[in-house]
Order: C-alpha cells, then sequence, then structure tokens
C-alpha cells in the first residue's frame, strides 16, 4: 500500500483491519493479520500513513512502537449523521407519534440547557457514551441555548474529537424559555458561534434550524443567508418524518411545493446540508437532494420508536441521493451503531407502498449497511479522506472489535465462512461489548474491557 507523508512520531498498530479502499463505494476489505501505520503530522493532527499485511509493512518500519491486539480487528470509528445531545435523558419516552413526543418530553427536558452546569454534565456524559459505542464523529444538535453550542464544543475540543453541532434555531411553536424571542437576534447569534468555533481544531458549526413548523419564514430565510456566506458551514434539520407534521408544514407553508422545498426556497437546501429522516418524499424531492450534493440522515431506531415509517432505499438509489446512517437519540433508542445496522436491514427489509404500488422489501449487505456508518456517512458530510475510514491521509480515530465479546458472538463468529457472515453476526449480536477499544488520535479513548 501506498505511504502518506508524514513528519514523526510514527505508532504501529497490529490487529486485523477492515476499511473501504474506495471510500464512495460500499466494498470492504479485510485483512486478518494487518499493520496500521499513524503518524503525528505537523499540524499536530495524527493521521493513518500506511494500512495493509502485517507480513508486507512492517519490514518498512523497523523498530516502530507497536501496539498488538492479537484476535481483534480494527475498524474505522463510527460517524453519527444525526443525534441531539441534550435529549440524551429522553431516550425510551413514549408518545403517540412525533408531534406529541415534542411537546411533552422533548421541549420541556431541552429547557434546562440554559444552565450551562447542567448542559456540561450532559455532555461529558454524552461524549463518553459516544465514545463507549465506537462513535468518533457526530453531527448533532444542541438546543436553542448558544451557551449549549459553547459547552460542547470545549468539551469535545478538549478530548481532540472531530464534532460538528450547532444552536438550534426555533422562534415559534415551542414554549417559553426554548424559544428564540427575537428572530434577528437568533441569527446573530449563530453567526457569532460560527465565528468562535467553525474549523477550531476539529470541531465544525452547523446552521441548526430545528425543523419547519418552528421556524418563521423570517427565521429559515436569515439561516439561508448566513449559510450562503459561510459555504463550508454544515446545514441540519428535520424532513418528511412524519404525517401530521406534513399536514403542518402544508397548512404553515401554503406556497411550498412540499415539505423539502420549504427549505430549499430559504437557501438551505445544498451541498454539506443532512436532512435528518427523508421518509415522506416523491421523486422530484429526492432527485433535487441528489443535485445539489443535500444528504439524508437515515435513523431508523427512531422511526421505529415513534412510529413515522421507513426511508425507502430503493427510491433513493434510483435519485441518487446520497445517504448515512443515524442514531436520532432521543427519538432514538441506542447510541450503539450494531443496533443502528440491524433496524436499518430489519426497516429495509419491508415491503414498502407507496401511491397505491407495492414493492418487496430489499436484503442490505452487511459491507452496505458498515459503510453506512463509516465512510459513506463521512462521505455525505462532505468528509471522506478524513474520518469513517483507514485509508492513508485519514485521521486516526478507529475501533478495536473483539468478536469474541460475548458467549453467543464468538459461538456464532467463528462459524462464519465469509467476510459477509461475519460483519452481519457483529451487525446483529454487536452492541457497546463488541468495541474493544475505542481510539481517538492515537489516544485509546475507551477501555470497555477495563
Ligand atoms: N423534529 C423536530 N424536532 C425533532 C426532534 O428533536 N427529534 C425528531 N426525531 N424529530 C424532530
Ligand atoms: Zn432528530
Amino acid at each position: 500500500m501506498t505511504a502518506h507523508p508524514s513528519v514523526n512520531h510514527l505508532q504501529g498498530w497490529h490487529a486485523g483491519l477492515l476499511w473501504f479502499p474506495d471510500p464512495q463505494s460500499p466494498h470492504a476489505q479485510h485483512e486478518t493479520d494487518g499493520l496500521l501505520v499513524t503518524a503525528r503530522e505537523a499540524d499536530g493532527i495524527v493521521r493513518i500513513q500506511a494500512i495493509g499485511a502485517y507480513r508486507d509493512l512492517a519490514p518498512q518500519y523497523p523498530d516502530l512502537p507497536t501496539t498488538h491486539w492479537p484476535g481483534l480487528c480494527i475498524a474505522p470509528g463510527f460517524v453519527d449523521l444525526h443525534i441531539h445531545y441534550p435529549q440524551t435523558d429522553v431516550i425510551g419516552s413514549p408518545a403517540d407519534g412525533l408531534l406529541p413526543w415534542l411537546e411533552h418530553y422533548t421541549f420541556p427536558h431541552e429547557k434546562q440547557f440554559s444552565d450551562p452546569a447542567y448542559a456540561h454534565e450532559v455532555t461529558s456524559f454524552f461524549l463518553d457514551e459516544l465514545m463507549r459505542h465506537g462513535v468518533t464523529t457526530a453531527l448533532c444538535f444542541a438546543t436553542a441555548h448558544p451557551e449549549s453550542v459553547n459547552v460542547f464544543m470545549a468539551e469535545a475540543q478538549k478530548r481532540h474529537l472531530r464534532m460538528i453541532t450547532g444552536k438550534v434555531l426555533q422562534d415559534r411553536h415551542s414554549p417559553d424559555g426554548l424559544r428564540d424571542t427575537d428572530t434577528q437576534l437568533s441569527l446573530r447569534q449563530t453567526e457569532d458561534l460560527i465565528h468562535l468555533w467553525h474549523g477550531v481544531d476539529r470541531l465544525g458549526y452547523a446552521i441548526t434550524p430545528r425543523f419547519a413548523p418552528t421556524s418563521s419564514t423570517e427565521q429559515l430565510h436569515g439561516a439561508g443567508e448566513i449559510a450562503q456566506q459561510f459555504p463550508d458551514v454544515w446545514i441540519q434539520s428535520h424532513v418528511a418524518e412524519n404525517l401530521d407534521e406534513i399536514r403542518w408544514v402544508k397548512e404553515l407553508f401554503p406556497e411550498a411545493r412540499s415539505y423539502l422545498d420549504v427549505y430549499d426556497r430559504a437557501g438551505l437546501l445544498r451541498q454539506r446540508s443532512v436532512y435528518a429522516h427523508c421518509i415522506y418524499m416523491d421523486e422530484a424531492d429526492r432527485r433535487r437532494m441528489a443535485e445539489v450534493g443535500a444528504t439524508a440522515a437515515i435513523s431508523p431506531t427512531s422511526n421505529l420508536f415513534l412510529g413515522s415509517g421507513f426511508f425507502d432505499y430503493a427510491a433513493s438509489d434510483a435519485a441518487g441521493l446520497r445517504y448515512g446512517l443515524a442514531s436520532d437519540v432521543g427519538g432514538g433508542t441506542s447510541f450503539s451503531p450494531f443496533h443502528t445496522m440491524h433496524a436499518a436491514y430489519t426497516v429495509a427489509r419491508q415491503r414498502v407502498e407507496s401511491q397505491g404500488v407495492g414493492r418487496l422489501g430489499i436484503s442490505l449487505s452487511p459491507e452496505h449497511l458498515w459503510w453506512q456508518h463509516t465512510a459513506g456517512a463521512a462521505a455525505a458530510l462532505d468528509l471522506d479522506g478524513k474520518v469513517g475510514n483507514l485509508l492513508p491521509g485519514c485521521e486516526a480515530d478507529f475501533v478495536v472489535l473483539n468478536p469474541k465479546a460475548t458467549p453467543l458472538l464468538a459461538r456464532r463468529t467463528a462459524q462464519t465462512e465469509t467476510l459477509a457472515e461475519w460483519l452481519f453476526a457483529m451487525i446483529v449480536l454487536g452492541d457497546e461489548r463488541l468495541i474493544a477499544h475505542t481510539v481517538v488520535q492515537g489516544q485509546t479513548l475507551t477501555d470497555n474491557r477495563a
């Protein structure tokens, strides 16, 4: 394998290896006895310098300080395309669908994030939890309180993480204490936070209108104007998740062709915009997203828990829409990428009915599922070549899998004959016990076996 130019602080990691040789393509490569070489480069970032079979690579690196993990497998850190850190304590709150869930649990809970001390305690727990589950990068909602962003960014920076978040914009149909009472102020706060955090170390900012029903047209268009000024800032929101929500959007924005069109008219649909759910869309919506380079964050555990609906993989592929996987905690029920991949598989198997036409479910391959939560999710964020993979030049954030973590996993993985079977056993039976270590920037942050 080719080497990547570096300066010093070489480190070797000797174990099995799993990666995606072409980040745009869901085909994984597996090396049972591999060597990963990382190096701290001049900008202070630890990147992967080489990857390959141990027998080929080790002779090129004599005296390399090397960590050996026999029987374990190094894989890219998982990338979660849509998660709400302030909803860590909302997981498992039952409701009759999205809108009652927001009103009864989520909005009242998020009010508490006006208190930075409270936000800090939740942020610390949340980031620890992401690490325990092997998630090293996330596109994350904060709350409407600017301090909820400052606290999260500072803590992610301290841990050298690549994280993206933003202040939620919501100036209507929201309770006191969560609602932006001054729309222009909410937009100035967004700009200030971009200046403060975007591009600082490994941090990124996302302009974050919650969803169309909780923003005035003035706020949405103001957010679109900011997006135009900052083309490399991300945009995140929710779209077409729930039928009651869609009816409400139709009433509020009668001029729009579709729910998605509300965002398009406001200048919020473009490259680096990530929309959660994208369930109830037509072909024109999917094609429009594909055309501008916007991406979908598929959130299957959330969609099952809230009874929202099923993402249509076949229609999205036909339109060329890019997508990746997301937990959507706290609508989602788990931080675990294994649970999310498993749910995505189950959902894709279901028969779908659209405009009276039924279609059989599809079987997503395990490599495809894994890609959607690593290299594919990174590509959806425009971060391919940086995270979600182990190719030379990628930043050194990875997980170390223990396929024998539980008696059943050990028994089941030992009986697999192909890479697909092996990955599938882990997807279906896995949880955080499979993550023996999470390594961020060459530092082991999690040791689940301690
Ligand atoms: N739509 C608007 N806000 C939210 C949220 O917090 N979670 C989900 N799942 N959908 C939303
Ligand atoms: Zn969400």
